[in-house]
């Protein structure tokens, strides 16, 4: 039987026995969208500042690997169940660059920590490439405790294609330079709700609660 078995669970509600859950990131906005869909599943998120957890290293080369790292340094800090949560952008043409460097991506060539540097980095690369297809890619990582040895996974990738010229002035990231075809919009033109029903991290977040229900 599952440790998330929960007897006073009604038949096909997505609700967990885990209760509080440590948010492994203190990002405000992932916090809202987080709590909003576990809220659902009976889970409080809390994030790990509120608890003094300070941030975990991620020296890893995948995401999944990473978000696991930062998952089990909370839960091990806390002694509560964490969530983890890793994300950034896969270009086709550069072998699924920026990846886990998609924070950094233009730090790692000796240039600045920024938006703009990073966007810069990739467009360059870009340059003559009529390959344009990439996607955001989010994976969650939820362990019940610091040495679970079956940690819930869920990975969310959101497809569409690079740009050479900025568009639009919401979001953040590479947004301005990521192209969604079948909403005629780069990420940055799309109001802010509706990138939000329909991003990488929204389709993991959906991933994860249909998982929970799963093993309940
Ligand atoms: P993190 O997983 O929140 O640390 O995100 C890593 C990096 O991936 C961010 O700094 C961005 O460069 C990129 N990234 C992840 N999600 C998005 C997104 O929704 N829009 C734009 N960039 C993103």
């Amino acid at each position: 039987m599952s440790d998330l078995h929960n007897d006073r669970m009604s038949p096909g509600q997505p609700s967990s026995s885990l209760g509080k859950v440590v948010l492994a990131s203190n990002n405000a906005g992932k916090l809202r969208e987080f709590a909003a869909l576990l809220d659902a599943a009976g889970i409080e998120l809390i994030p790990q500042g509120a608890l003094n957890v300070p941030e975990a290293e991620e020296p890893h080369v995948t995401f999944v690997e990473n978000a696991l790292a930062k998952a089990r340094h909370a839960a091990k800090l806390t002694g509560l169940p964490a969530l983890a949560d890793d994300s950034g952008l896969c270009v086709r043409a550069l072998r699924g660059a920026p990846g886990v460097y998609s924070a950094r991506y233009a730090q790692r060539a000796g240039g600045e920590k920024s938006d703009a540097a990073n966007n810069a980095r990739v467009v360059e690369q870009l340059s003559g490439e009529t390959d344009r297809r990439a996607y955001y890619f989010c994976v969650l990582v939820l362990v019940r405790h610091a040495d679970d040895p079956e940690p819930l996974i869920a990975e969310g990738r959101w497809h569409g294609e690079m740009l050479d010229a900025p568009r639009g002035a919401n979001g953040f990231g590479y947004d301005p330079y990521f192209f969604l075809p079948a909403l005629n919009a780069s990420a940055a033109e799309l109001d802010p709700a509706v990138k939000n029903a329909s991003s990488h991290r929204a389709i993991a977040l959906r991933e994860l609660l249909a998982r929970l229900t799963e093993v309940a």
